[in-house]
């Protein structure tokens, strides 16, 4: 089968690097168009060049990298520092990029492949904030019919929030982004913490990175020996949630993930629950089933797939 075409929508953050790390290494299963980088877990200029430092490190300087929104589409832009650092890979000392960014803007970068590849061919796959989505539904709606499914990290029902009481991360900073992505009609995959929480940088399996005894196996073992800091001190868990390859992962083996098709809409209104993805999990409502929502995965399966591809950059 040809590998599905597609678009990572990223704000870099170690796990949305080593999501684009599985992904280009990954070949025979996802050909990637591009890469566009948004404002979230650190401003844009952070994130554009941390997506480039990533291809480098695959040793795919020949991705084209774009830089998208640099804020939400209405409201001040909350990054994650306190999760990933300041330069958002924090962990390893890393070089500069020598890659060019794309002059494009990614916005542009969305609309201009959705018009060109045949309709319902080319998948997203957003890892951060949905505001360059939003925005180029928003700016070419005629682009939202040609897109064959979005499959996405964000939200939470029954792990509830990480950055407020109610709501993830990526939800949060652009809720508004997230409930045109939600009603937009296009078909919804959907990683939230229920699933991502499930799937733990446990001390083996970091391990397991570092014995590849190879530059990219030793830069993964790094950011993930500094991101579950945050996570094990919270939670208590014995590793971190590997969050944004949970997305690349169901690409490539779809049969590792278990989820209900259920309705999720996002809170817009109240301070309170601001950016809660309300998931009809029980069906208690008529509401049209609009996401695939995953609950569950085969935790040792994804790390095994994740290391074998891993180990081949
Ligand atoms: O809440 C987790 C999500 O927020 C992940 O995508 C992480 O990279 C941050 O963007
Ligand atoms: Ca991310």
């Amino acid at each position: 089968m040809a590998p599905r075409k597609i678009i990572i929508d990223t704000d870099p953050g170690q796990d949305d690097a080593v999501a684009i790390l599985l992904a280009l290494a990954s070949p025979e299963d996802v050909e990637v168009l591009g890469i566009t980088a948004v404002a979230g877990n650190v401003p844009l200029p952070l994130t554009q060049k941390n997506a480039r430092i990533v291809c480098e490190l695959a040793g795919k300087p020949e991705t084209r990298v774009f830089a998208g929104c640099d804020a939400p589409i209405r409201r001040k832009l909350v990054t994650a520092e306190h999760v990933h650092g300041k330069t958002g890979l924090d962990g390893p000392k890393m070089d500069d990029p020598t890659m060019p960014l794309q002059d494009q803007h990614g916005v542009d970068f969305i609309i201009d492949t959705l018009r060109a590849e045949p309709a319902g061919t080319v998948t997203l796959c957003p890892l951060g904030p949905l505001t360059n989505i939003a925005t180029a539904f928003s700016r070419a709606p005629d682009i939202v019919d040609r897109v064959q499914e979005i499959i996405l990290m964000g939200g939470a029902y029954f792990e509830v929030g990480n950055i407020t009481p109610a709501a993830e991360f990526n939800i949060y900073v652009d809720p508004e982004a997230a409930d045109i992505v939600f009603r937009s009609g296009v078909p919804l995959v959907v990683m939230p913490l229920d699933v991502t929480h499930k799937a733990l940088t446990t001390k083996p399996r970091i391990d397991a990175f570092r014995a590849m005894g190879t530059r990219v196996g030793t830069m993964v073992a790094a950011w993930t020996d500094f991101f579950e800091r945050f996570d094990m001190e919270k939670y208590g868990s014995e590793g971190a949630p590997l969050h944004d390859p949970c997305v690349i992962a169901y690409l490539i083996d779809p049969h590792l993930f278990k989820g209900r098709h259920i309705n999720v809409e996002i809170e817009t209104s109240s301070d309170l629950t601001l950016g809660m993805t309300v998931a009809d999990w029980w069906r208690v409502t008529d509401r049209k089933p609009n996401a695939l929502f995953i609950g569950d995965l085969h935790a040792d399966g994804f790390y095994q797939m994740l290391t074998d591809r891993l180990a081949r950059l």
